[in-house]
């Protein structure tokens, strides 16, 4: 049980390690004196031209102290490519994202598309598309460069939210910004909680906190490893170093004093006030801890109750969940400082308290200055059937559009009657 509850802290310490930098021989003037002498074949002219035939990526020189510049080639679909081990020579280059090297019945080896979900998605959109049939708000799937769903997906017009590698939806969700717009979305803090689950669960029963993720799905910019607070790069989760105060000791400072303090992004700004030591804990991660000391005891006590289904499942960002329960027995959307959002509720005994999830209510919150949020039943969930300058369509649970629109809503395949009433 010890062993469990260090998990997670070594988990994190392996995670902000400081990179050790060990180069004693690459010295200031070693390269200088290097090209004089040894001199550094031109690089391929891909990374340079990066168009659409001609693609490369920089990486460090194969020679001593990386001393030149070195241009891997990226090449397209149906280019030729080696099977071999690695390539030594400075024209040897490999497939482009998205594609592997396999060899062809015909002898040779071809970059050819890998075979994927997200690359099978993405042809079944393409399909649906060239018939005329996919959704005015669909988006096609993104992959990444090994043939996985990207970092995020968007429902166009609402909001972005985090995805896994399998395309599964994930904490942390962002205005839409439109198609011509870069989402500045990198999700790295939840697929970090993500890979945490999965490679936890379900050996250990207890939970395990990691990195403090923001509401887009980022790192927040102070992590604290017991009382030390650091301030990170919210894109990776690396310690930073630099200029102004970049830790902290919570026996003796609030993490308000570090310079990457932001109180927009502070839930609980009380702790960082009044007498030292100070916190940087969140009510739901207490309620956890409380909980897991009582299982201990009890086991130490030589009883076994079971209290596992009273441990609190804490957010990615140390908050209860967007689901709230009042104490006249309702449930209640929140946002992350636990107000409520509009009126959502569920009663009791109710269909509707059973199904809330709150997932429209999160994004009509995100939404908040839009004139085009979309329709949410009472209990904050997306209603099926969604409309938009007079066209109408079936929406599922996460509000992504599913089937074609409609002008007539009696057509939708998830018509009913009573569609209005969610
Ligand atoms: C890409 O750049 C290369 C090298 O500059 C050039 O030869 C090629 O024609 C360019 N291709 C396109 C499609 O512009
Ligand atoms: C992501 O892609 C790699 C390589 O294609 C694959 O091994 C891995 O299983 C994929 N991850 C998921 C979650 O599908
Ligand atoms: C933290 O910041 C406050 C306000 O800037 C300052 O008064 C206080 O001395 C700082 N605490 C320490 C221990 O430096
Ligand atoms: C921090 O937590 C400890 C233990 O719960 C408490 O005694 C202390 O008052 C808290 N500090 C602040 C500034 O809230
Ligand atoms: C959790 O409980 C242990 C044991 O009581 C205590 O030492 C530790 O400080 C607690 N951690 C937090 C974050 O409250
Ligand atoms: C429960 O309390 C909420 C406010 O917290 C109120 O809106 C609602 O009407 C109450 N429900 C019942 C059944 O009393």
């Amino acid at each position: 049980m010890a062993f469990n509850l260090c998990y997670f802290i070594v988990c994190i310490l392996f995670y902000f390690i400081d990179r050790v930098n060990c180069d004693i021989l690459c010295e200031a003037g070693f390269c200088s004196s290097y090209r004089d002498e040894v001199g550094c074949i031109s690089p391929v002219v891909n990374c340079r031209a990066n168009n659409a035939t001609h693609k490369g990526i920089w990486l460090p020189s194969p020679t001593l102290c990386n001393c030149c510049e070195y241009c891997l080639p990226l090449y397209g679909e149906n280019h030729h490519c080696s099977l071999g081990g690695p390539g030594t020579g400075t024209t040897v280059g490999r497939c482009g994202d998205g594609l592997t090297c396999e060899a062809a019945s015909s002898g040779g080896s071809f970059c050819t598309r890998m075979d994927t979900e997200c690359h099978r998605a993405q042809d079944d959109y393409d399909d649906r598309y060239t018939r005329g049939e996919t959704g005015v708000l669909e988006e096609r799937p993104n992959c990444d460069g090994k043939g996985n769903y990207s970092t995020f997906s968007c429902i166009p017009t609402q909001t972005c939210f985090c995805q896994s590698e399998a395309g599964e939806r994930l904490f942390g969700e962002v205005l839409y910004l439109g198609t011509h717009t870069k989402q500045n979305m990198h999700c790295g803090c939840s697929r970090f909680h993500e890979r945490m689950r999965r490679s936890i669960s379900p050996g250990v029963r207890l939970p395990v906190i990691g990195p403090r993720c923001t509401s887009d799905g980022n790192f927040n910019p102070i992590q604290c490893v017991n009382n030390m607070c650091y301030c990170v790069d919210t894109i990776t989760g690396e310690i930073l170093h630099g200029h102004g105060k970049m830790k902290i000791d919570l026996n003796e400072e609030p993490i308000a004093n570090l310079t990457c303090y932001n109180r927009n992004l502070d839930l609980f700004p009380e702790q960082s006030t009044g007498e030292p030591p100070y916190n940087y804990t969140t009510p739901c991660f207490n309620k956890m801890n409380e909980t897991i000391n009582l299982i201990l005891k009890s086991e130490k006590d030589g009883y076994n109750m079971d209290y596992f289904n009273t441990i609190p499942e804490c957010l990615p960002d140390g908050t209860y969940g967007r689901i709230a329960r009042t104490r006249n027995g309702t449930k209640i959307c929140v946002d992350d400082r636990g107000h409520q959002i509009d009126g959502y509720e569920a009663l009791p005994y109710t269909p509707e308290y059973n199904s809330m999830n709150c997932k429209c209510a999160e994004t009509s919150l995100v939404m908040s200055k839009s004139t085009e949020k979309p329709v949410c039943c009472k209990n904050g969930n997306f209603r099926r059937i969604q409309c938009r300058r007079g066209l109408c369509r079936c929406v599922d649970s996460d509000g992504r559009q599913d089937g074609p629109d409609a002008a007539d809503v009696t057509t939708l395949k998830c018509y009913t009657s009573d569609w209005r009433d969610c």
